[in-house]
């Protein structure tokens, strides 16, 4: 038998920290959103219990490195299941990127894996398993909109975020989000998202009242490690546009503009300086 599933990438809205846990995770608060850039997940079913893994990508590890390896072998191991499955990836979304492309290829394999073994598991239930694997896997198992609380495993769902595209720019690095949140200190975050704020505004589906909340309190520290990032952003914010923030814990920047027109303009704009762009619908649904 045979399965495909969609990982789409996803980018915060928000980002905020509220104080260190005991466990060494932190306590969150994320809004965050599916956009229409997505890696395919392909599995097949084998009679062995055998996992295995390629993908069309050489930055991301083929083995049980890889989290949606990962994924399918803890549901396997959990619900004593005998057959294994090949995991195919077709990588489309930036690796180690802020865009979560490895947790979406995870949930997609959980996804997958469920129908593929007829486990009949529901998705409040797969997420749950999701959160072994990686704080962003829960939001990704369901998609769409929400809220994310805890370590990204609390989600609740929120309305998808009015008509608009986004602008993706990645700059030539990998960000370790360990390191990231390392170097975070949490007495010295001057500016706060407004996640309330953002959570009311999308409930009445106000589009500029919804980019004036936009922030991420990991920005300043990427930032302040890769001065290239900061660079990126202020070159983009020249053009004009006042809905740029770094998605997650970098270094990708997004710009959020209302027409496909005007995201074209800044896709092209961006091409001058920056290797890797994309411009695509932002999903939220
Ligand atoms: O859960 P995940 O493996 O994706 O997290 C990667 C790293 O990000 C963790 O090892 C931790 O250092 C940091 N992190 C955190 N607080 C969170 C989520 C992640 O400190 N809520």
């Amino acid at each position: 038998m045979f399965v495909s599933e969609k990982a789409p990438a996803k980018i915060n809205l928000t980002l905020d920290t509220l104080y260190k846990r005991r466990d060494g995770y932190h306590e969150l608060e994320m809004v965050m959103t599916t956009i229409d850039l997505a890696d395919r997940i392909d599995l097949w079913s084998r009679d062995s219990r055998r996992i295995t893994l390629e993908s069309s990508s050489g930055l991301v590890p083929q083995d049980e490195r890889n989290l949606a390896y990962r994924a399918a072998l803890l549901l396997q191991q959990r619900y004593g299941v005998r057959q294994g499955v090949h995991i195919r990836i077709d990588k489309r979304v930036p690796v180690a990127a802020g865009l979560a492309g490895g947790s979406s290829d995870a949930a997609a394999t959980l996804r997958g894996c469920n129908k593929l073994w007829s486990l009949n598991l529901t998705l409040r239930e797969l997420a749950r398993l999701g959160a072994e694997i990686g704080s962003d896997v829960p939001f990704c198992v369901f998609g769409g909109t929400a809220l994310a609380k805890g370590r990204g495993e609390r989600i609740t769902a929120l309305p998808a975020p009015p008509h608009c595209w986004v602008v993706l720019a990645k700059p030539p690095r990998s960000v370790s989000t360990a390191d990231v949140y390392q170097r975070l200190r949490i007495h010295q975050i001057k500016d706060r998202p407004r996640t309330a704020a953002i959570v009311e505004t999308l409930k009445k589906g106000d589009y500029d009242q919804m980019i004036q909340y936009l922030g991420n309190v990991l920005e300043p520290v990427t930032m302040s490690v890769y001065p290239d990032v900061r660079l990126l952003k202020e070159r983009i914010l020249r053009f004009g546009v006042k809905s740029t923030l770094m998605s997650g814990s970098g270094p990708t920047i997004y710009s959020l503009v209302r027409t496909e027109a005007q995201a074209k303009r800044l896709y092209n704009s961006l091409r001058g300086f920056c290797q890797q762009v994309y411009a695509v619908r932002l999903l939220g649904r």
